[in-house]
């Protein structure tokens, strides 16, 4: 599992460990899920990712941080589903709805069904990671592109795409395919990720049709 991914949680408290660094030691002091929320917001703040009242997907939710920032931000109009293999702990509100499911292989027809139009969908996604930077990389694209099928199956025109993906030789021509969907996209690389990550981010603001 790639490290960035587990900040680990303990029923809202963020346990100790040797990869702590500044977000690390920021999100316990304030109470987050996950180190990882910095990344969405820092992102969010800069392009406005996500706009209140939106209708959120977030795809690999577990432990929850992203999730629980888009509650926030979308307000009690707003609505968040989270998927993941994994079941946040403790995260609810009546505008949120956990899906436990794999990813990979997902039936949209059924997602649809389930889920419905969404404003924005975010995947923070990340495979278990081996090591082998080849098999690494091959499964974060694998995530990739599934997060980017729903994002085309289930967003609505103007909607907004946020997803994580671990540089490698085909980033280029999968990036190439998502931004020229949106009026707006670029690569991000928000500041809380690690400096020995090779993670990066794809945005792509206002789906074109
Ligand atoms: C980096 S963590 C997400 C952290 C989350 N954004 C947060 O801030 O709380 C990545 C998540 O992707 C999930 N994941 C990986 N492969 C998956 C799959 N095939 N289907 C569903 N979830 C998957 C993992 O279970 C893990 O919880």
């Amino acid at each position: 599992m790639d490290q960035t991914a587990f900040s680990w949680v303990n029923v809202g408290v963020i346990k100790r460990s040797k990869w702590d660094d500044h977000y690390a030691l920021q999100a316990r002091k304030e109470h987050r899920l996950a180190r990882s929320v910095y990344k969405l917001e820092e992102i969010d703040k800069k392009y406005g990712l996500i706009r209140p009242q939106d209708r959120i997907l977030d795809l690999g939710c577990y432990p929850g941080s992203w999730s629980l920032y888009c509650l926030k931000k979308v307000g009690s109009k707003g609505e968040v589903v989270g998927m993941d293999l994994k079941q946040p702990k403790g995260l609810s509100a009546p505008n949120f709805r956990f899906l436990k499911a794999d990813i990979l292989g997902l039936d949209i027809e059924w997602l649809l069904r389930e889920v419905g139009p969404r404003d924005t969908i975010i995947s923070d996604l990340a495979p278990q990671t081996t090591g082998i930077a080849v098999t690494d990389t091959a499964r974060s694209l694998s995530l990739a592109e599934e997060a980017f099928r729903i994002a085309l199956a289930l967003l609505r025109k103007g909607g907004n795409f946020f997803c994580k993906i671990f540089e490698g030789e085909d980033l280029k021509t999968f990036r190439e395919g998502v931004l020229r969907k949106f009026g707006r996209g670029r690569t991000v690389r928000p500041t809380a990720v690690r400096k020995a990550s090779r993670e990066v981010y794809l945005l792509g603001l206002g789906l074109k049709e």
